[in-house]
């Protein structure tokens, strides 16, 4: 009964994760003092390309304070408006259970806050000791400002901003980096699950590289994930797609001087919906739906660092989500974890008595079950969404010999010998290289009487001199059922060697 119900809540959630956008009730752009927003009611940029509002993701029944694209709907550009429009939270970890009765305001005293029935208001995260004028602008940059108005009208005093605490979206002219002389950082941090802006286990920030140059990093929780490698002439130093010179229309630039350092971009041309989310899963999505960096958990790049995984677990396991149910109950972990279905699967896999996963959640908590391998599955269509670990992606390994068979794979590490040992084939990294290479070399035994012939230049030819493998595991020499010689590594499209087979034109 407890698995259906809960069952029932992850279904309802995960597929009407979409955002209906009611009509705009007013088409002002600022609050002032004294007034107040209702759910319902929004406030839109001059300029028409930002709303705000009061919403729920998918058929969450919680309301959150955000700020979202405001555009009608274009047939021809159907993913610009899916879930991922709201850019900003402000309440994402004070969810509002109440519907009736919430709203933002500026009271008397000139304190921007959000108030409901039944629960303490959320005041705006700063410290403001004087009663003053105050009011609220939603910018056609995106940005929400809450300015001091004096009392002539004239002179206004940023006293807050919403660009100042972003939830995991980055807009043009948002800062990453830090205030150097009041310590606050502007930092990303991923939503749980597209239904739950609650603070997930992804963070983007700044860091420092070896020699004092800065760069980005994506965090998991405290460890590093992925690096972006140093900010140099102007680019990343693991990630040219950003560079300046190449990106098209996004311009970015880091800002370093006393009292500031950051990275930020620009938008070159009319490209209102730019901008760059973190999502669930560490990866940076752009405004196309595509992952241009740090996409770790989805394919092996540059800047990602390597997750350690118990010697129980090989590269090749992979959790497969299927329908049915688990002969016991698991061990579940719930409540205050905040944990995301990234994070379930971790726990999984690097608990090698763990056969299985699912994730839920229930109201503005999420959870995970896991199973052991003892536990038996069955598969059934109306069952529950289970991930079952899948060890079976291995095939067959090759001895030591000079020929390798159709469905056959040379590992890393493995060698085909020809059958008078002079020469071997495997795969090799020169020198200090990190970099994976196919290659042939000379099969002698080393003979101290002849050290010259054993260094680094014994091998005598290299398949891949122009394409290096990063990725040391999965790197793979295969033949498939089709036919096709090729390598293929983890987290890359495979090489095949050079030439045509079987073209019809
Ligand atoms: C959901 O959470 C509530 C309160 O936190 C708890 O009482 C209930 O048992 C949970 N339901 C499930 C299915 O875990
Ligand atoms: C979970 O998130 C809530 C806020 O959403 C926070 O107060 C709590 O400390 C978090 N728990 C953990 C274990 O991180
Ligand atoms: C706020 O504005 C009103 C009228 O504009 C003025 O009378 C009042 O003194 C102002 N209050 C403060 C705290 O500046
Ligand atoms: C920092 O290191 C990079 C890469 O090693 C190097 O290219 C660059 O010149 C160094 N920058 C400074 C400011 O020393
Ligand atoms: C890119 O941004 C930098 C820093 O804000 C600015 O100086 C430069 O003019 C911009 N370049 C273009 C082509 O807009
Ligand atoms: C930007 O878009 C607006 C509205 O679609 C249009 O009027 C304007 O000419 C565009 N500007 C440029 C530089 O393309
Ligand atoms: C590992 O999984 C088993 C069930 O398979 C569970 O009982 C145990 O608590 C898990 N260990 C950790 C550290 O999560
Ligand atoms: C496990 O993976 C293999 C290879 O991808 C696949 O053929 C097989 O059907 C999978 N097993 C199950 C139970 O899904």
């Amino acid at each position: 009964m407890m698995a259906i119900k809960k069952r029932n809540l992850l279904l309802l959630c995960l597929s009407c994760c979409y955002f209906f956008i009611s009509p705009s009730y007013s088409d002002s752009n600022t609050l002032e003092q004294s007034q107040q927003l209702e759910d319902g009611q929004h406030l839109v940029s001059a300029d028409e390309t930002f709303k705000l509002g009061f919403f729920s993701p998918g058929t969450s029944k919680y309301r959150y304070l955000g700020i979202w694209f405001y555009r009608p709907y274009d047939e021809n550009y159907p993913e610009l408006f899916d879930s991922r429009k709201v850019v900003w939270v402000a309440n994402r970890n004070i969810p509002i259970f109440e519907k009736s009765g919430v709203l933002l305001t500026i009271d008397e005293l000139g304190k921007l806050k959000i108030s409901y029935n039944g629960g303490s208001s959320i005041a705006f995260s700063f410290v403001q000791s004087k009663n003053i004028n105050a009011s609220a602008t939603l910018l056609d940059s995106g940005n929400f400002v809450f300015k001091e108005v004096d009392s002539d009208g004239s002179t206004e005093h940023i006293l807050w901003q919403s660009f100042d605490y972003p939830t995991d979206t980055l807009l043009p002219g948002m800062k990453l980096g830090m205030n150097l002389k009041t310590g606050h950082f502007w930092s990303l941090t991923s939503w749980i699950s597209e239904c739950l802006p609650a603070e997930g286990s992804f963070s983007l920030t700044t860091g420092v590289g070896i020699n004092g140059s800065s760069l980005i990093i994506i965090r998991w929780k405290r460890s590093v994930y992925w690096t972006s490698g140093v900010w140099q002439n102007g680019h990343f130093e693991l990630l040219p797609m950003l560079s300046n010179e190449g990106y098209g229309y996004k311009n970015f630039s880091y800002i370093s001087n006393e009292y500031e350092k950051y990275f930020t971009y620009s938008i070159i041309g009319n490209h209102t919906l730019a901008r760059y989310v973190l999502d669930s899963k560490g990866a940076i999505a752009e405004s196309t739906g595509l992952a241009p960096f740090g996409a770790c958990s989805y394919k092996f790049d540059l800047g990602c660092v390597e997750q350690k995984l118990p010697d129980c677990r090989s590269r090749n396991d992979r959790f497969e989500l299927r329908k049915g149910f688990m002969s016991v109950q698991g061990v579940r972990f719930d409540g205050s974890y905040n944990l995301s279905l990234f994070d379930c699967e971790a726990k999984c896999l690097n608990n090698c008595s763990c056969r299985a996963y699912d994730f839920f959640i229930n109201g503005s908590q999420t959870g995970c079950e896991i199973w052991s391998e003892e536990t038996g599955f069955t598969e059934y269509n109306n069952g529950r969404e289970i991930y079952v670990l899948n060890h079976s992606n291995k095939v067959p390994h090759i001895q030591t010999q000079n020929t390798l068979e159709q469905s056959q794979q040379l590992e890393d590490g493995q060698h085909l010998v020809s059958a008078d040992e002079t020469f071997k084939l495997g795969f090799f990294s020169p020198g200090t290289s990190k970099y994976q290479y196919l290659g042939l070399w000379f099969n002698t035994p080393y003979d101290e009487k002849y050290p010259e012939l054993f260094d680094s230049r014994k091998v005598v030819w290299v398949a891949n001199r122009n394409i290096p493998i990063f990725e040391k595991s999965g790197v793979l020499l295969m033949i498939d059922e089709l036919g096709k010689l090729k390598i293929s590594y983890h987290g890359g499209s495979s090489i095949a060697f050079s030439f045509v087979q079987g073209a019809s034109c």
